[in-house]
């Protein structure tokens, strides 16, 4: 049941029309525990409480439903007021972003000169950007651009999925040392044929991933809420004598802040991903998918108002 319900929610994710009849809704249905807000003042707000509690951030302008050029120009827009904002106010916080925002889908070229304009405006304000990962069908190209880009931007960091096959060959090709890469379980509805469907699979291969990411020699961003995984790497980073300067714990936005609180009293790095924007439906199914029970909670108190 379980199953159906995480299948359905992320068709429903990807559905352009049921994103733009949701946005009428605004945050009434219950995104905002999920998303900053819809203005980058409401993600600068969360960033200053965040920083308050010794969390660092990441912002991500929510912009998945571009349909032209004049959107992808609007998102690029949207990142470097948010690095203007950030540097302006003073934040521990870097930049987070997808690539189909920027137009992936529609005009490669244009993506990369709106990426190569964002990367220079980080680099006079020495600020970090990472490239989220998206579905399998833009792995690849994801992965391309990056390659591209480390090439001329040296504070450029990537996302890998520890659900897919693929990903342990990408992690020998891109996990060089001094490469900063976030690793995930991954949010999207895969097929068989390219990612593991069974949880411990899934479990599993994140551990190994992250041991061997950090065996190279490279940065680890740990993202991933799951508190029995984030123990035994823990112990496994303890009896190796990582640094804590190789690694960061990340975690999303109104996620399990409990346990964020309990790792910044450890003396650990926390970084928060900050969501904000217009088009929160795609990342608010995702997050209902990631744990159905939320929907109950939110449909219970929907109905009571
Ligand atoms: P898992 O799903 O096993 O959950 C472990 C526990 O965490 C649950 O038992 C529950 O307690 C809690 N939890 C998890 N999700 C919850 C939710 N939605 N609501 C309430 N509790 C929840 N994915 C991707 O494909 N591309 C990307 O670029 C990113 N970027 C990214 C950045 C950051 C900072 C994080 C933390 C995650 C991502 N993700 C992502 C999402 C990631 O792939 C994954 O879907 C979620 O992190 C949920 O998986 P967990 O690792 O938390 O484990």
């Amino acid at each position: 049941m379980e199953k159906l319900l995480r299948g359905a929610l992320l068709m429903i994710a990807k559905n352009k029309g049921a994103a733009l009849l949701m946005r009428r809704y605004g945050m009434r249905f219950g995104a905002r525990r999920f998303v900053a807000g819809e203005t980058l003042n409401d993600a600068i707000a969360a960033v200053q409480k965040l920083n308050q509690a010794g969390k660092e951030a990441t912002i991500d302008h929510l912009g998945e439903y571009i349909r032209n050029a004049a959107d992808a120009e609007n998102s690029a827009n949207q990142c470097i007021q948010a690095l203007e904002a950030m540097d302006a106010a003073g934040l521990r916080s870097n930049l987070s972003l997808k690539l189909t925002s920027l137009g992936l889908d529609l005009d490669r070229a244009q993506c990369e000169r709106h990426m190569r304009t964002i990367l220079q405006t980080a680099m006079k304000l020495n600020r970090f950007v990472r490239i989220d990962m998206e579905d399998y069908t833009h792995c690849q190209p994801t992965v391309d651009l990056y390659h591209k880009l480390k090439e001329d931007y040296e504070q450029l960091g990537i996302v890998l999925q520890a659900y897919l096959y693929r990903t342990a060959d990408d992690l020998k090709r891109l996990g060089t040392a001094g490469t900063n890469i976030r690793i995930v379980k991954g949010a999207y509805k895969e097929s068989e044929k390219v990612a593991y469907s069974k949880k411990s699979d899934v479990d599993a291969s994140y551990e190994t991933l992250v041991r061997r990411h950090l065996e190279n020699g490279a940065y680890a961003a740990i993202a991933t809420h799951d508190e029995a995984l984030i123990s035994r790497l823990e112990d496994w980073i303890r009896s190796r004598d990582i640094r804590r300067d190789r690694f960061e714990f990340q975690m999303l936005y109104g996620i399990r802040e409990d346990l964020q609180d309990r790792l910044v009293r450890q003396g650990y790095k926390v970084r928060v991903y900050v969501p904000f924007g217009e088009d929160w439906f795609g990342y608010f199914m995702r997050r209902l998918a990631e744990r159905p029970a939320n929907l109950w909670f939110l449909l219970r108190n929907w109905r009571r108002k």
